[in-house]
């Protein structure tokens, strides 16, 4: 083969190749959604026997559960600034580090404070995987495949927590709760030495001015030389917009919209009340009168296996129905699904048949948000930023995901106590069918809509429900 010495070489690379090398690429970076998955699921399993072994009540287990969520809102928001100084690459290498430390610290935890800090350690890994893997997802894959890549990272949150569920089951038997977090330690450094093997991001190298080195990946990366100019040409033009986070926030009023738009998607998606079931499945598998350990951790392998099975619906349907009519059937799913198993623990859960109906419901409420709010919200928040706020737009929304989390994984025993096993229920159905209204309201329908049309008509002052007319 010819080597040409000027700029544009044609890469050398086959078709074939260069398919292999950004599917790998993507497979590692996805592999921070599953350990993303890993860290939410492996806390119902562990916290019967974390709670057995430090004789703590509900209160310190609420808290044993929040550490970690109170911990990925502070590394979302600061990962934003570090994905900027140091790359995509570095900062998930240092999520990563940060996975494999802090999964042995909660291992080891010799007290309750003890394993809450180590949590909120575990939290910081979270919060940088959770905002910088589709970041660098987004910036790696070619553009046809850019929507495919989101819904893979979700996918992969939630092989994460299946994953969780069966090792949760199968350390079960001994009760061994240190080996249940301690194990996530090794998937985690997999995934750091994996990422020696990833390129920087293009997009982030062009920003620091190396276009040789952008121009080397994406030879890699690309099979047609024509397109890699055209996507460096692009990149160049998108670099002069000049990011403007906070100032943009501060000075712009139709930015605040659509950071204002972000953060209430991502409340909307938390308060459907899913990870009061990821975090608490046993609980609430006991309520409908499974009372064993055994029926319960299984229950939580079915859940987690829906979650999976799911997702794969949006996956088909998002581009073909659109954002919102999904997010209308899902909502609309998990207000039944909440809602009639609040019927039923009202009516008192005695018979194999309601048993077995309380259990139907939440794998229908899990169908639901699996479906719809799962992937659909992080989508959305990732199409409704101009690109001038960019970073802050999504890193201000992830962390809002994590405070919301917060909220609800940190309430759901004291609402138990308080308002009643029923009512803590209905409260949730009611949130979903509020959320209906919201999405009518406020929601936009960006289907087939480019991102520089969503961006022309938020800052032309459109209704962020018109964003994508
Ligand atoms: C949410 C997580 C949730 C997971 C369940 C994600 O989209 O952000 O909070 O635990 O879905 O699959």
């Amino acid at each position: 083969m010819s080597t040409l010495s000027h700029p544009p070489a044609a890469p050398a690379l086959g078709a074939a190749h260069t398919r292999f090398h950004i599917i790998l690429t993507c497979i590692i970076a996805a592999l921070a959604g599953l350990l993303f998955g890993l860290d939410i699921g492996v806390i119902s399993g562990a916290l019967p026997f974390i709670a057995h072994h430090f004789g703590i009540g509900d209160q310190m287990q609420e808290w044993v559960v929040s550490a970690m969520m109170v911990g990925a809102a502070f590394g979302a928001l600061g990962s934003g600034w570090m994905a900027k100084r140091i790359g995509r690459k570095y900062s998930l290498m240092i999520g990563a580090f940060l996975f494999v430390l802090a999964s042995a610290g909660c291992a080891f935890a010799w007290s309750p404070a003890a394993l809450i800090v180590g949590r909120i350690c575990l939290g910081l890994a979270v919060g940088v995987a959770s905002f910088t893997a589709p970041l660098y997802l987004s910036e790696v894959a070619p553009q046809s495949m850019r929507g495919a890549m989101i819904s893979l990272h979700q996918l992969m949150v939630t092989v994460g927590i299946l994953a969780a569920f069966l090792s949760n089951t199968a350390f079960s038997g001994s009760g061994n709760w240190r080996w249940m977090l301690g194990v996530i330690a090794f998937p985690a450094a997999v995934l750091l030495f994996s990422l020696l093997l990833v390129p920087a991001s293009p997009r982030w190298l062009m920003s620091k001015g190396r276009e040789d080195q952008a121009r080397k990946v994406l030879e890699k990366l690309r099979s047609d030389s024509g397109a890699i100019e055209t996507e460096l040409r692009e990149i160049k033009q998108q670099l002069q917009v000049k990011q403007e986070g906070w100032g943009l926030f501060r000075h712009n009023p139709n930015f605040r919209r659509s950071v204002w738009l972000g953060m209430l998607l991502q409340v909307m998606q938390q308060l459907t009340g899913i990870n009061v079931v990821m975090y608490y499945a046993p609980r609430i598998f006991g309520l409908a009168g499974y009372g064993s350990p055994h029926d319960q951790l299984w229950g939580t392998v079915i859940v987690g296996a829906v979650n999976v099975t799911a997702t794969f619906i949006a996956i088909g349907l998002v581009d073909r129905w659109g954002r919102k009519p999904i997010l209308y059937l899902g909502f609309t799913v998990m207000a039944l699904g909440m809602g009639i198993l609040g019927g039923l623990l009202q009516m008192g859960i005695t018979t194999a048949v309601q048993q077995m109906a309380a259990v139907a419901m939440l794998l229908i409420f899990i169908t639901g948000f699996a479906m719809s709010a799962g992937p659909m919200i992080w989508i959305l928040c990732a199409e409704i930023q101009p690109i001038k706020g960019r970073d802050f737009g999504i890193a201000v929304s992830t962390f809002t995901n994590w405070v919301a989390n917060t909220v609800a994984g940190a309430t759901f025993l004291t609402l138990l106590n308080t308002l009643g096993h029923a009512q803590t229920f209905w409260l949730y159905a009611l949130l979903n069918a509020t959320f209906l209204g919201f999405t009518l309201w406020f929601v936009p329908e960006t289907k087939q809509v480019s991102l520089e049309q969503i961006e022309r008509n938020l800052m032309a002052g459109k209704r962020l429900r018109e964003l994508g007319h």
